[in-house]
């Protein structure tokens, strides 16, 4: 799984032959029912169509045989319209070459359509055959599948439970994403680590399986530089301040932000944007044995700041600290890390919005449209200086945790920053990585969240020669 891409249907050619599929907005109903043939005209009303959304309505030919189909899209302006809602036909059309007769928003609804057909057969047979969709006319179709198979990848590694996914296989993923594009990539494993990316080195060390530091670069020297970090914890238990069982069940996409980081790579890379990208992903298993870092351990990091440890459990800020160090080092234009980081971020804004940080207000304002232009939301939370003071410690520069319960999304922000100092373009995500229930193009289970947002903000700033 970790050495392919994964198989994700593409698009079929554009103007190959398909049932027509009419995605219908509310307003644009009368219209489309005045096109129907008086059968097909009979039959929408019999079943009570109206456009409402994710309706759908099958219309027979006179022999029997699937003609057109009709999706309602319900009122696309209003403030719940879900603009995946096309990710609902895989699951609802049977197999079959389909094509979108009328669509407002092709591109949108095709990567819908193929963010909707992913499914995780890693462990049992996928089941019937899905249905294929032929690209709109005038859509970049090889964006639109470079897009859908990066976060296949992406979800793919998430899903991945922990036995056969640890910091070898997020190394060997990455491996294989340097050799598809062309990248270069270094790793440094195990003892080797504790000199230099000492926090990588304590959080992993009660794992049989060794810790390290991926580093990928791609394009050319002299283009702006941008790096990406995402937190690859392949399993956290809590360390020796263990997780109750019903807050470690899930803990398998503790690495959802380095899948959310490959996933965006990917896409830059396939899209040749105009940059030098580099990525960078500790990864670690966050394990329970006598070789375990403890609470009131304090290590020196790679940056230099001393960190005492006031919970095993805030492992993720630990090893991004390190990898933020060494980023921070070649002072890229933009950094950008991605991390399942905390409970609070979750508890304030539910997990469909990753909430991000930023100093700089009018990036923090591009950064949004981007996510409103990609249909990958995130919200903003403040960097609230005045709180860095909870990460005091009365032994070492700074405690990995506040004693308290307040505001924990933002002092692990705040923690962050303390290790790129210099760098000004820095975003901190903090995401849940899983779709707890299914909604349109967003299957149940492990989920790539950000990566479209960051694509599109990267092909906007470095759009390809
Ligand atoms: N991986 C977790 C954060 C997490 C938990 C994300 C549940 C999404 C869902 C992280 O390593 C963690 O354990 N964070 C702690 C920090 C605390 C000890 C300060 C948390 O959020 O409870
Ligand atoms: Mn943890
Ligand atoms: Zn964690």
């Amino acid at each position: 799984m970790t050495d392919t891409a994964p198989s994700l249907p593409p698009l079929l050619p554009a103007g190959t032959s398909g049932i027509p599929i009419s995605l219908v907005a509310k307003d644009g109903w009368p219209r489309i029912e005045a096109g129907l043939d008086a059968a097909q005209r009979t039959y929408a009303g019999a079943i009570g169509f109206a456009a409402k959304p994710g309706q759908v309505a099958l219309l027979p030919a006179a022999d029997g045989t699937l003609a057109r189909v009709l999706f309602g899209l319900g009122e696309t302006d209003a403030a719940g319209h879900d603009r995946l809602l096309a990710g609902k036909l895989p699951g609802l059309l049977p197999p079959g070459t389909y094509a979108f007769a009328d669509a407002e928003a092709p591109a949108e609804a095709a990567l819908a359509w193929l963010l909707g057909s992913y499914r995780f057969s890693r462990y049992r047979p996928a089941g019937p055959e899905r249905p294929r969709l032929v690209a709109p006319e005038g859509i970049d179709a090889a964006d639109t599948d470079r897009i859908a198979a990066a976060v296949a990848l992406g979800r793919d590694l998430v899903n991945t439970p922990a036995n056969d996914l640890g910091p070898a296989e997020i190394e060997a993923a990455a491996r294989a994403l340097a050799e598809r594009h062309g990248a270069t990539i270094t790793v440094i494993a195990g003892a080797e680590l504790e000199r230099d990316f000492p926090l990588v080195h304590a959080v992993g060390a009660a794992s049989t399986r060794p810790p390290r530091l991926i580093d990928l670069t791609w394009g050319p020297a002299d283009a702006p530089r941008v790096t990406l970090v995402g937190k690859g914890v392949a399993f956290d238990t809590g360390g020796l301040d263990i997780k109750p069982s019903a807050g470690m069940l899930l803990m398998k996409k503790d690495m959802g932000g380095a899948a959310a980081a490959l996933a965006a790579a990917d896409m830059a890379m396939g899209a040749g944007l105009r940059l030098r990208l580099r990525l960078l992903i500790p990864a670690v298993e966050n394990a329970i044995s006598g070789e375990a870092f403890r609470p009131g351990d304090v290590i020196r990091s790679r940056a230099g700041l001393t960190v005492e440890i006031g919970n095993t459990d805030a492992e993720g800020r630990l090893i991004l600290a390190d990898a933020l160090a060494l980023a921070d080092a070649d002072a890229p234009e933009l950094l950008i890390d991605f991390a399942t980081l905390t409970g609070a971020a979750r508890v304030a804004l539910g997990p469909d919005l990753p909430a991000f940080f930023t100093e700089d207000d009018a990036f923090a304002a591009a950064f949004e449209a981007a996510g409103r232009a990609a249909a990958d939301p995130v919200w903003r939370l403040p960097l609230h200086a005045p709180y860095a003071s909870l990460l005091a410690s009365k032994v070492a520069d700074l405690n990995n945790v506040s004693g308290g319960p307040f505001a924990g999304a933002i002092t692990a922000a705040l923690f962050l920053r303390r290790f790129a100092p210099s760098t000004k373009g820095h975003v901190h995500l903090d995401l849940y990585g899983w779709n707890p229930s299914a909604k349109p193009g967003r299957p149940e289970g492990g989920e790539v969240q950000t990566a479209r947002l960051v694509y599109a903000l990267l092909k906007e700033r470095y759009p390809a020669a």
